[in-house]
Parts: structure tokens; sequence; C-alpha cells
């Protein structure tokens, strides 16, 4: 960390410069003035975050410009649409605007390596925010949740709803996942997977479509839309005659286009009842479908906590500190073993949601209604 401190004050010149040059670009108000001193506080970070079409990451960037104003710093957000050439123009516009740090949640874990190389030739440190970086050395801490356990919650919920361990089945069972350019997909697919294995192999789950291998089953984007048309597809071809009892989906966004899909097909009628049916994110509609009883269960992850692990490991590195990480051997994005936090995520539904999420004081009860 010494050279990074070295060079971080021989670069303050020309990084002043160029934060005086974009200041009106920026986005966040708070913190002081730029001191040109090389001394970091007052310097403003880069937060790339991958898409606005999802509300989590709309709160992600509120949440992370927050702790890190608090710290004193200021903050430049930016969206990437979830185009990632977009993403990488950004990123290298951040950095010739001089930041002293990125936080990037990636839209394609491996279209960063260039642009990654520039910001350790600039020595800005890189946090990997949500996501993981692949194929890079230059990615420096990862703040994430446990993302196999991520899956595991969904799959042991539906074990539990469907009364799998107590013999009963078989179900038909359907299998979603997410984009296959997000590093975090094969968590929740593997996760998810090693909870349901056991009991497609005892044919106690039956996957009537026969897409059980993750390149069948995954979702570009998140995009809910794209889910909505391979339910659609599945139950057309699928579910004839038969009835889907339970659909594993990775996230809220996707579970909303499944559920369009099922009710397209009288699913949710008195003859018809909806299949159990996961989420990731307790994002504010499907925290109001679960109450309603349309989608079953999402996996809630405080975000709040996740910024200011990023924030913390931020304003750590730039003082010289060893971040605090709770994980050194998960997480090898291919270059190197990343060193990570990693949070508890939560199984939400009907029966709990009021304690976690409006006790815990991540939505209102006006929120919900
Ligand atoms: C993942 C993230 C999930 C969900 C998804 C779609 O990377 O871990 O929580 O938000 O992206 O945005």
């Amino acid at each position: 960390m010494g050279n990074r401190r070295a060079a971080l004050t021989a670069i303050a010149g020309a990084a002043s410069l160029a934060l005086t040059l974009s200041a009106c670009g920026q986005s966040g108000e708070g913190g002081s003035e730029a001191n040109g001193s090389g001394d970091s506080k007052g310097g403003t970070i880069g937060i790339a975050m991958p898409t606005k079409s999802s509300e989590r990451w709309i709160s992600d960037g509120k949440n992370v410009e927050k702790d890190l104003q608090a710290k004193g710093y200021k903050t430049k957000l930016v969206y990437g649409e979830d185009k990632p050439d977009q993403q990488v123009s950004q990123i290298e516009n951040l950095i010739a605007q001089g930041v002293k740090a990125l936080i990037v949640a990636a839209i394609d874990n491996k279209s960063l390596d260039n642009v990654l190389q520039q910001a350790k030739d600039a020595d800005i440190p890189v946090i990997s925010y949500d996501r993981l970086i692949l194929g890079s050395e230059n990615v420096d801490y990862y703040a994430s949740f446990d993302n196999s356990k991520v899956g595991e919650l969904q799959a042991n919920y539906m074990v539990e709803k469907l009364g799998l361990k107590e013999g009963k089945g078989p179900f038909n069972i359907e299998l979603f996942a997410g984009s296959n350019d997000d590093n975090n997909t094969k968590y929740f697919f593997n996760g998810a997977m090693s909870v349901l294995q056991p009991y497609i192999d005892s044919k106690k789950l039956v996957v009537r479509s026969g897409q059980t291998q993750l390149t069948q089953v995954t979702t570009l984007r998140w995009d809910g839309a794209t889910a909505q048309r391979r339910m659609d597809d599945i139950l057309t071809k699928s579910y004839k005659t038969e009835k889907v009892d339970a659909v594993l989906s990775p996230y809220d966004g996707i579970s909303i286009g499944i559920l369009s899909a099922l009710k397209s097909d009288n699913y949710g009628s008195a003859s018809k009842p909806l299949p159990i049916l996961t989420g990731q994110d307790a994002e504010l509609a499907s925290v109001k479908s679960i109450i309603a009883g349309d989608q079953t269960q999402t996996v809630y992850k405080d975000l709040r906590e996740l910024a200011k692990v990023a924030s913390n490991m931020v304003d750590a590195v730039l003082n010289d500190k060893e971040p605090e990480v709770n994980d050194t051997k998960t997480y090898d994005n291919g270059a190197k073993v990343v060193p990570a936090y990693l949070l508890e995520p939560v199984s939400v539904d009907k029966a709990n949601y009021q304690k976690v999420l409006v006790d815990g004081g991540y939505y209102t009860a006006d929120q919900l209604k």
C-alpha cells in the first residue's frame, strides 16, 4: 500500500485538475472540496452501477453515495443501462476524471479487463460490488452476500412448503437462473441445485421441460420479459395436461415475468393454484405480490449493509488500512482469489415480511399498502 500512497501523491496534481474540470458533471453533492494534497478525503469516488431498470440498483447507488459522503468523499454515480460497452466507457471517464477509487457492479463480468488495467495504471483501487469481476488481477476487494446461500434459501423454502422431507410428491418443478454473464448466477443456481438435485434424482421432483442444466435455464440480463417468454413456452409444450407446482426463480424481476406467463395460462384460479415461486431482492413490487399471495418468497439482502461494507472498504484502502473481510477463499476470479466480505441473506415470505422488512426499517408499512 505504501507504493499506492506514493503514487497517489505523485498524481495528486493531475487528479485535482481533473476533478476541477469535471466538477460540473458530478452527481454527488456532499463531501468537502478536493484539497489537492494527495489526501483522499474530499476526493471523488466513482460508482458504476449496471442499470436503473431495477429498483435495487437505484437503492444501491443512493446508499453508497450517502455513506461515502458521510465519510467526507464526493461521489460520481453512473448507470450503464445494462450495456457492457457503455459501462466500460463510463469507467474510463471516471478514471480520466481522477477518481480516487472505484466501486463497480459489473454488467458483463468479463468485459472490464482493459479498463481495470487503466485503473491499476492510475493506482485507483477497485471494489467489486455485489457481482464479482472475473479474469482481472486488478480487483482489490469484493463486497457481496453469501450467494450460494441465496440459492439454498430459495430451494429449502420449496422443499419445506412442498413437504418433500415428509415424503410428499412427486411434484413438477421448473428452473430459472440469472444472466450468464453475471458471476452470481452460478452460485445462486448451484446453491439451489445442491438442495434440489437429490429430489430430482429420486423423482420426487420432476422437471417436465427436461431443462435442468444451467446453460438451458439462464436469463440474459435478468430480463423479466425473457423469462416470461421461456415460461410461456414451457407451459405450452410441457404442461398441456399437468400442472407446475413450483418454479425456482433467482430474482424478483424474473419472478414477475414468470407470474405473467402463469396468469395468462389461468394459474391463480380456483382450479389451478399458482405454484410456489421464489425470488430475490425483496423489491417493493414483489413484496406487495407476496402479500397479495402471488409470488411466494423472496430473498432479502439488506442493501444498506452492502453499501456500508463497500464504503468502509474504500475508506480503509485509501487510508492504508486493511479492509475487514470474512472470506478469503471462495471467490476466485480466475486471476486471483479476491478477499471478500459476505453478508447474510434472509428468506422472506408472507409470514415474516412484517418482522424482517417493516420492523427492520427497510420498508414502511405505508409503502407496502
Ligand atoms: C445479481 C444480484 C441479484 C439481482 C440480480 C439482478 O447480480 O446479486 O441480487 O439483483 O443481479 O439485478
